[in-house]
């Protein structure tokens, strides 16, 4: 079924073929165009007029009067309850008896599908994320490039695409030659594994504190890193025990938030692959000398040169990048490939998706970078180097410690105490993150994403709790026609009926925040008709019948919402 702008916008179009004659006004410009008005006095969905000026040559008073004329509405069946031309707006009202026949049976009937975005099936998405830089601290600057790049990704399975997620860690590099030379130097094998992944950090400070005071250490590194290139096994051993302790950690984030990787994939895995792409690059001629180190130039692109070699002859991270693109094109044959990183590495990845192009691979524009900005915990930023770092571990451990001493108050004999605790914690924790668009620089307030009563996590669950609370205590019911009798219902459905539109716009900017967005929307519309209409204690057996089925519907919507940004569904909180 067709979305309701989706509808208006065809029936705009054919209005205005008919009362403009010659003019042509296609339905995908003017779906555009709509609006939610703020103010829903001024009808469900507007179409600002002005809009239009241009292309009718016509003042928009005079193109709103028209319009609504033109169109018809309140036909049966139709999804337009009244037309209305107010100040060069033409205002809709969406009809009760088309969300009561349409919208809800549908919901109802195609339950966890409803809402699908539609034009991607089929494609084949590479979506790579978190990819945290093994034996470095796994932080909140993180929290970003995990959730954004998992939502991406339940987005495009639920558009029906197969999706392959990777978590290209950084796994390589003259860093391993640092944690070495400082495990060798200061480390003890029994810390570490006591330690973990903070064991590590430990010695990579350490290491950068000495090498202030003594330079000597850098040439060993370097040396050591040299030596793990030629895959000395020693050092090998040491690096893969880097590896597997960091992932350790890696995996219990990941699992308080629910997401998993098709393959762990990192910058490793590539360095011995750079070679082909070195001699593709010199081939084409498009690999020049410089200063002893090799690059592609981009001055005409207005870029600085990508780095393919050092001067010391190892590869680096934007090779190993193009190394990657290059597998992963031959292995996925992906229709996108999609990198989310923090927006300070937007030039990394403009360069080398030049470099692909230049390369003459036609898939180049299928290479996609999603960026976002930066995260600071009340108003402080992160320092890496230093080992002054907020992490993801700890912020998470804060958030469901204070969320289960809420529970504590609240509900004393809840039986899943620590799932519920961590679920609501963590969920608060990514919830606030999502709540505005990716670009938005964030300041964390952890009082404000933990608040049971503000637009955050908890309180989304909290409502989603209150419908499965409703659903257990119905029971099984009767089937009849729907009746909506109070306009709290028809709001609900509005905001039901919108769910197609949110999922394609998510996919189409890349924007979870929307898929947020409009969770808040449909709790609030939900707790006001909660609120306001009685749902098991009404006597009409009708009206009862559709507040629960109405309530049924909300369930699953806002539980599919809460899977595509990565929210756990409890039952109860
Ligand atoms: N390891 C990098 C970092 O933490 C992110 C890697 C992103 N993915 C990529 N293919 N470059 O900054």
């Amino acid at each position: 079924m067709l979305t309701i702008k989706k509808i208006i916008s065809k029936k705009i179009e054919e209005g205005a073929a008919a009362a403009f004659p010659g003019s042509s006004l296609a339905a995908s410009d003017i779906f555009g165009m709509l609006e939610y008005p703020p103010d829903a006095t001024k009808g469900d969905i507007a179409l600002p007029c002005f809009k239009l000026s241009r292309a009718l040559r016509r003042p928009p008073v005079q193109i709103a009067a028209t319009l609504a004329g033109a169109l018809k509405a309140g036909e049966p069946g139709s999804p337009v309850a009244s037309v209305e031309a107010v100040n060069g707006y033409l205002n809709f009202k969406i009809s009760d008896e088309y969300l009561a026949n349409r919208v809800l049976p549908e919901v109802l009937e195609r339950r966890e599908k409803y809402g699908a975005p539609r034009g991607y099936e089929g494609m084949r998405i590479v979506l790579d994320y978190s990819s945290p830089n093994v034996a470095k601290p796994f932080h909140i600057g993180h929290l970003g490039t995990t959730v954004i790049g998992h939502s991406l990704r339940r987005l495009f399975e639920f558009a029906g695409c197969r999706c392959y997620s990777i978590n290209h860690l950084g796994d390589w590099g003259t860093q391993f030659g640092k944690q070495i030379v400082a495990f060798r130097l200061w480390g003890s094998r029994e810390e570490v594994e006591e330690k973990e992944i903070d064991g590590l950090v430990a010695l990579y400070v350490k290491f950068h504190e000495q090498a202030e005071k003594a330079p000597g250490l850098e040439d060993m590194a370097r040396e050591e890193f040299r030596k793990l290139e030629a895959k000395d096994p020693e050092n090998m051993a040491l690096w893969s025990w880097f590896v597997e302790i960091s992932l350790r950690e890696y995996e219990r984030t990941y699992r308080q938030l629910g997401i998993e990787f098709d393959s762990y994939t990192g910058e490793s895995f590539y360095f011995d692959k750079t070679q082909p792409l070195i001699d593709d690059l010199r081939e084409k001629g498009l690999l020049k000398f410089d200063d002893g180190a090799s690059i592609v130039d981009l001055e005409s692109y207005g870029m600085p040169p990508c780095l393919i070699l050092k001067r010391d002859g190892s590869t680096i991270y934007p090779t190993r990048d193009i190394a990657a693109a290059l597998y992963r094109k031959e292995k996925y044959n992906f229709d996108r490939c999609i990198y989310v990183t923090s927006a300070g590495q937007s030039l990394h990845f403009r360069q080398w998706f030049k470099v692909v192009e230049l390369m003459g691979y036609d898939w180049a524009d299928k290479l996609i970078h999603v960026p976002y900005g930066t995260v600071s915990i009340n108003g402080e930023k992160l320092a890496t180097r230093t080992g002054n770092v907020i992490l993801l571990k700890d912020l998470f451990a804060l958030a469901i410690e204070k969320v289960a001493a809420i529970i504590d108050e609240k509900s004393p004999d809840i039986k899943n105490r620590e799932e519920t605790a961590e679920a609501v914690g963590v969920g608060a924790v990514v919830f606030y993150y999502l709540s505005s668009s990716r670009m938005r620089d964030i300041n964390f307030v952890l009082e404000e994403a933990l608040s049971f009563d503000g637009n955050t996590g908890p309180y989304v669950q909290y409502t989603y709790a209150r419908t499965c609370s409703v659903l257990e205590k119905a029971g099984r019911i009767d089937d009849c026609d729907f009746v909506i009798s109070a306009p709290e219902e028809s709001e609900v459905l509005k905001v039901l009926c919108r769910f197609g539109e949110c999922t394609e716009a998510a996919l189409r900017d890349y924007e979870p925040f929307y898929v947020t967005r409009f969770i808040l929307d449909l709790a609030a519309a939900y707790n006001r008709f909660y609120h306001n209409c009685r749902i098991l204690s009404e006597e009409d057996p009708a009206k009862r019948t559709t507040r629960i089925r109405l309530t049924e519907a909300v369930n699953v919507v806002l539980g599919r919402a809460f899977e595509l940004i990565c929210l756990k569904k409890m039952t109860k909180i």
